[in-house]
């Protein structure tokens, strides 16, 4: 394969069904929505979309079914320039979707049934698949696609130059084994208090939370960047830590906010930006998706986010 993208995403692609809720309802309680909406989502997807659409040549690793939730999910990526060469049809089992509820202050409950992504084996990182790896400059990896299939593909990873950002999402511990292979591990604070064990809730001192964090530096980590919602994200290596607040706006939807996130921290780095610029750029990149609402749909293009930044300084 050629060297024709900088990012390869190995990853999830999921449909997205959202309803929109005053409240979020209690365990057997019904509640009447105020809306419903599918949109193209998945972490992979997400991420891939999201550097795409900020400028990146992206390609993304993947598996859908054979259904009109996968073509439309292809097709959106291809409707930003990603190569989806290596976003193959799973035979006999439907696309991944997601259940997505999202309240009146922007915060989202969601129910993920893998369909395809599950089919996205170990097996699937052949030769074509191991060139990708070994050609790109960064390689974004997240958690909605077998365990043992990000195992490989970190393994595969490490004999290339390309650097890799793990985000360790949805929640799931990982084996101690991977942590020094990873260049940048990317949890939000949830994801962190399961990897630590530490107990850490929203309002948490930034000390205990680079405390937590420096848990897995230990453990051979060598830089944990906790994505923190409108605190913004909080660098942590073995040696100090350093803040990058976000500017306050109206959360409108913070679905895909994470996947935002580590596109344009993975865009920025592919460019050769020091990482005191990537994670600042990340965070307002972050912060404009929560603006508006949907995965992909919320994700903004370059001169959005320095338009964004511009206004700030
Ligand atoms: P999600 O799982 O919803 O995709 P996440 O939990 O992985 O997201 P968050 O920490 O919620 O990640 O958000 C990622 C980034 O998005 C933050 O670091 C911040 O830059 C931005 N962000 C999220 N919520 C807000 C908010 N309410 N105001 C400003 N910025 C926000
Ligand atoms: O990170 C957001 C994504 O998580 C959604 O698009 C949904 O598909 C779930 O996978």
């Amino acid at each position: 394969m050629q060297n024709e993208f900088d990012i390869l995403v190995i990853g999830s692609l999921n449909m997205d069904l959202v309803v929109t809720t005053p409240r979020f309802p209690k365990p057997g309680e019904t509640l009447r929505g105020t809306g419903f909406q599918h949109h193209c989502g998945g972490k992979g997807a997400n991420q891939a979309y999201a550097a795409a659409t900020l400028g990146a040549k992206v390609a993304m690793m993947g598996r859908v079914g054979a259904d009109s939730f996968g073509e439309s999910l292809r097709h959106n990526l291809e409707t930003r320039g990603v190569d989806t060469a290596l976003t193959l049809n799973a035979p006999g089992v439907p696309t991944g979707t997601a259940l997505i509820t999202v309240d009146e202050e922007g915060e989202n409950q969601i129910i993920i049934v893998p369909g395809a992504n599950a089919q996205l084996t170990a097996r699937c990182l052949s030769d074509r698949e191991a060139n990708a790896i070994q050609v790109a400059k960064l390689i974004l990896l997240q958690l909605e696609i077998p365990s043992e299939t990000v195992e490989k593909a970190i393994q595969q990873a490490q004999e290339s130059a390309g650097e890799l950002i793990l985000d360790p999402a949805p929640a799931t511990k990982l084996p101690p084994a991977w942590l020094s292979k990873i260049d940048y591990l990317t949890p939000n604070l949830s994801e962190l208090s399961l990897l630590t064990g530490r107990d850490l809730n929203p309002n948490a001192p930034l000390k205990e939370i680079a405390l937590a964090a420096r848990i897995l530096c230990e453990q051979g980590a060598r830089c944990i960047i906790v994505k923190l919602g409108p605190r913004g994200a909080l660098r942590v290596d073995e040696r100090d830590s350093e803040i990058y607040p976000a500017r306050e706006v109206t959360s409108l939807d913070s679905t895909a906010a994470g996947d935002s996130f580590n596109a344009a921290f993975a865009v920025s780095l592919s460019k050769g930006l020091p990482i005191e610029q990537a994670i600042p750029f990340a965070v307002h990149a972050a912060t404009l998706s929560v603006t508006k609402s949907g995965a992909q749909s919320s994700m903004p293009s370059l001169s959005e986010v320095e338009a964004f930044i511009a206004k700030q300084t």
